[in-house]
């Protein structure tokens, strides 16, 4: 594994990271912020109301409270309405930009992992924590925001209101107060737990759905759906479970404080209204306090939830934040691999994928000078693929080192040295893109037709091409579905002609093509690689006869190395596999 073991981060940590994400927002903040004020004082304003209403306008028929009361009440509507949307509105869109933002860099993440990295991952999963995880975090961070400026200021201004009209009810008030809290407390916690368990079941969801998608063929043929089926319903039930889990506590909030509301109400009516404890209220005076005590739990229980949201964050932001932490691909050379290329050495490598499993790679050293084909022969799980992915750096090797030009691969750029090598890999990959886009794909300037079409000849490709309707522009499909087997190679062959880099390797580029076909390939890959540097593993040995030097591979050892002739006048490993080829049909 890539991954480090890291001490787990404390939960302020993730949260205060969180909100670093906010930092470049603060003018929309600063009108969130206002919205939000704004908000809380019309809250406290209407409450206030009351008195005046009920007092002046109804018990002592005041003109001008009569006249004045419904234009002030229209205006805090006013007021509220604009403000309630400015801090929506402006929350929103940090939250939004906040996501765009994690989005971003997860995805960069993902563009800089080393390969083990994914050869360990589920994709799903990966997807997820772009699509979901991230709305989660955002969401999370905006919602706590919120509730931390716009219901504590509210609250502040229902409480000064109520022991403004009087201080006693608010002390009955107050020793209420806290006891809801701490039930409410009580239940929160265990958001924590469930949400990070929601996370995680999404996540499987995901990976289930997406295997399902891409494996279809094979799904039908083996008659997987029913085990698909199965293993859908298992992740799917899951993710009902914890949804509901947190459904429930949430809903649980509700009934338990409004019991807790009904009761505090009883009381301060009770002791309101039975005189002797406090000074006499007039009715808008006591309307003023009930209103302001009945629109203060809304906020509070907002508040309450403050911990199950930020915990909600925390949670998403977690896994989140892991991933960024993952280490990237080491890029530490400072070398740019300029052209010619003169010596490729592999000096002593070995390579173990995986720590406890035997080695991939034996002490491996090689030499290979400008413009000479090499060819790498052996049985399938010999090492030959591993042998090549080490050159562009798609895996480090554990030991030995590998040389161009007499300096160590580690020493330069990442980008550079890829850039000097033109691959084709055992498995092509295709972008769901037209031919041409990915014939022509990661070139930096416009590729030119003629270039293009050139290129397609010499892979022996531009002839099918020439064939379908739209031609070039001709979709391939997910990963290429639309192309056969061969015609996909032809194509990733053609991409590595394009890239006219000084060194080529090619991985059983063309295992999928007949003979007749594999034999033009070839000819139009022979013209090229008179004047490259090639490393070519073989599927037929009847195509690298005229390689420089054969290097024949078993079990992550080079056993021989030689031309066909040499390797062929002397009872060798290369003789007895080619006797084993000779004599299929
Ligand atoms: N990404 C990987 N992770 C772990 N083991 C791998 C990986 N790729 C290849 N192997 C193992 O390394 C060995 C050599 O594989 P490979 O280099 O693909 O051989 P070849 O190309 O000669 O068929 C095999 O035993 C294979 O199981
Ligand atoms: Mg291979």
């Amino acid at each position: 594994m890539t991954s480090s073991d890291h001490a787990e981060p404390s939960a302020s940590t993730t949260y205060k990271r969180l909100l670093s994400y906010i930092k470049p927002f603060k003018k929309q903040f600063a009108y969130a912020i206002a919205g939000m004020i704004g908000y809380a004082i019309t809250e406290a304003s209407f409450a206030a109301l009351m008195k005046p209403l009920l007092d002046g306008s109804f018990v002592e028929q005041d003109r001008q409270a009569i006249l004045l009361v419904p234009i002030i009440i229209i205006l805090i509507f006013v007021v509220r309405g604009v403000a309630g949307f400015a801090s929506t509105y402006y929350m929103s869109w940090i939250g939004w930009s906040v996501i765009k933002q994690l989005r971003k860099e997860v995805f960069n993440k993902y563009l800089t992992l080393p390969t083990q990295f994914y050869d360990n991952a589920s994709s799903g999963e990966l997807i997820s924590r772009i699509t979901f995880n991230s709305q989660r975090v955002a969401q999370a961070a905006s919602t706590t925001l919120t509730i931390m400026v716009r219901d504590s200021l509210t609250a502040i201004g229902l409480l000064a209101l109520m022991f403004y009209q009087s201080w006693q009810l608010s002390l009955c008030f107050l020793i209420i107060g806290p006891i809801i809290g701490l039930i409410v407390d009580r239940v929160s916690r265990q958001f924590r737990a469930v949400s990070r368990n929601i996370q995680d079941s999404m996540g499987e969801v995901s990976h289930v759905i997406q295997e399902a998608v891409d494996g279809s063929r094979v799904i039908k043929i083996f008659g997987g759906q029913e085990t698909e089926e199965n293993q859908f319903e298992l992740v799917n039930e899951r993710n009902r479970e914890f949804n509901m889990r947190e459904t429930a506590i949430r809903a649980l909030n509700v009934p338990v404080i409004q019991m807790l509301v009904a009761i505090a109400l009883a009381i301060i009516v009770y002791v309101a209204s039975s005189g002797g404890i406090t000074d006499r209220l007039s009715v808008g005076e006591f309307m003023s306090f009930v209103t302001a005590m009945l629109l203060l739990f809304q906020p509070l229980r907002r508040l309450t939830s403050l911990n199950s949201q930020i915990q909600n964050g925390i949670a998403a932001g977690e896994t989140l934040f892991a991933t960024l932490d993952l280490a990237s691909e080491q890029d530490l050379g400072t070398q740019t691999l300029l052209k010619p290329i003169n010596t490729i050495e592999y000096k002593n490598v070995g390579l173990q994928y995986i720590h406890d499993k035997p080695a991939v790679l034996n002490n491996v050293s090689l030499n290979i000078n400008a413009g000479e084909t090499v060819a790498f022969v052996g049985e399938s799980g010999s090492g030959k693929t591993s042998l090549v992915n080490l050159l562009p750096r798609l895996y480090e090797m554990n030991e030995g080192e590998i040389l161009i030009n007499g300096v160590p691969i580690t020493d330069y750029t990442l980008a550079s040295l890829r850039e000097s090598i033109a691959y084709v890999s055992q498995d092509v990959m295709l972008f769901n893109e037209s031919i041409a886009n990915n014939i022509a794909y990661g070139s930096a300037s416009a590729v030119d037709e003629a270039t293009l079409i050139e290129a397609c000849k010499t892979a022996h490709a531009h002839d099918f091409i020439m064939q379908f309707p739209d031609q070039y522009e001709t979709m391939v499909g997910e990963n290429g579905v639309m192309l056969s087997g061969g015609q996909r190679q032809r194509v990733a062959i053609a991409r590595a002609i394009l890239k006219n880099a000084p060194i080529l390797v090619l991985d059983e580029a063309t295992s999928a093509l007949d003979t007749e076909s594999e034999r033009k390939v070839q000819e139009g890959l022979e013209a090229l690689m008179q004047t490259r540097t090639t490393l070519v593993v073989a599927h037929r040995l009847s195509t690298i006869e005229r390689a420089n030097m054969i290097v024949v591979m078993d079990k992550g050892n080079v056993v021989e190395t030689g031309t066909h002739t040499e390797l062929m006048a002397s009872d060798t490993h290369y003789r007895r596999l080619h006797q084993l080829h000779s004599d299929k049909p």
